[in-house]
């Protein structure tokens, strides 16, 4: 059996994406078989379909790309037990497991979360990748409790919009780093204080924080070390894997701790996000969704920046 993807033949730019046919896949007993509705552009599909990341993920070309899906169960293997033929799921597959530009997807079933009432289910697509990140930060890396002062720098972006809401839902008292364009965003996402990049540095205030989650690539963490009280704990999610020694050595003799992690694809910690969703204290933030067959636009419009927290991707 054939289904519709966008495909790359080979790495390169976004103009490598075409429509083509590839083999619907088929599913284990322990996974279930996505009709795919919905799906997203995060900064590491872009570097998944450039060759950037080819020493970790090694993707059998041609290849669909998209680590985020949401859609509709079409079959369930014999052991699955979470979800029937039917259900609307969302999950964040992971760098290994790109799929989520294509008609269907098989996953294991501990990857997917029933997708809220309240979200539309090709909308769903741009939650997982970036929601279960700031969700895992702030209750599992670096827990936020009531009162904590906690930073976000790139706080309009993907993980940064869940991360101001997660942040104040768990009673932080939130500063929040965007650009001038945004401020109003990011206050009405739950911001108590809100610095312009582009006019304000902010590794040179005074403030000093229990929690920093730094969202943008190239701010070494020594510098958002020095942002931290004693004891403070700073998240890296776009570090570069040469600190990594650095880090360690460094957490060995402070008490002020970085704290690198890739987030995982568990179904539980999405779950527990789509609670929050569920409940209204956090809502997605959407800039523009593409259909998948402007899949080359949509990544363009992601490396460009100045996406206001996600591009989506129906996948029509
Ligand atoms: N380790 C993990 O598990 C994990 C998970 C998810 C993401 N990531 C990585 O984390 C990073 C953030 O992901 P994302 O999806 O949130 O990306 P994103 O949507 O591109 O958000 C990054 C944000 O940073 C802002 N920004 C750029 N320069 C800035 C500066 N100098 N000061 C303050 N803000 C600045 C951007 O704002 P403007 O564009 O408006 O200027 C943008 O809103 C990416 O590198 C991604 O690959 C890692």
């Amino acid at each position: 059996m054939s289904m519709k993807a966008m495909l790359i033949k080979k790495y390169g730019n976004p103009d490598e994406f075409y429509l083509g046919n590839t083999n619907k896949p088929t599913i284990k007993e322990d996974e279930i078989l996505i009709k795919v509705y919905g799906s997203s552009v995060n900064p590491v599909d872009t570097s998944i379909r450039k060759g950037y990341l080819k020493s970790f993920v090694r993707l059998k070309l041609p290849a669909i790309l998209g680590v985020d899906a949401s859609g509709e169960v079409v079959e369930a293997g014999k052991s699955v037990r979470k979800f029937k033929v039917g259900d609307k799921v969302y999950a964040f597959m992971g760098i290994s497991n790109n799929g989520g530009y294509g008609e269907f997807i098989s996953i294991p079933e501990t990857f997917a979360a029933k997708i809220p009432d309240n979200l539309d289910v090709t909308e769903a697509g741009v939650v997982p990748g970036v929601g279960m990140t700031a969700y895992e930060a702030f209750t599992i890396h670096a827990p936020v409790k009531i009162g904590m002062k906690v930073l976000i720098i790139g706080a309009t972006g993907g993980v940064g919009t869940y991360a101001i809401q997660i942040a104040k839902y768990l009673g932080a008292e939130v500063t929040a780093v965007c650009r001038s364009e945004k401020v109003n965003l990011a206050r009405l996402l739950g911001a108590d204080y809100v610095v312009d990049y582009k006019s304000q540095n902010i590794l040179s205030t005074k403030e000093r924080y229990d929690v920093v989650l730094n969202c943008v690539r190239g701010i070494g963490f020594g510098k958002i070390k020095s942002l931290l009280k004693s004891g403070g704990k700073s998240i890296v999610i776009a570090g570069s894997p040469l600190e990594l020694p650095f880090i360690k050595l460094s957490n060995l003799f402070s008490s002020k701790k970085t704290i690198p992690f890739f987030v995982k694809t568990d179904g539980t910690i999405l779950e527990r996000l789509s609670q929050l969703i569920q409940a209204g204290h956090v809502k997605p933030v959407i800039d523009k969704i593409y259909s998948w067959k402007e899949l080359s636009e949509a990544h363009i419009c992601v490396e460009r920046g100045g996406v206001t927290g996600k591009i989506g991707i129906s996948v029509d």
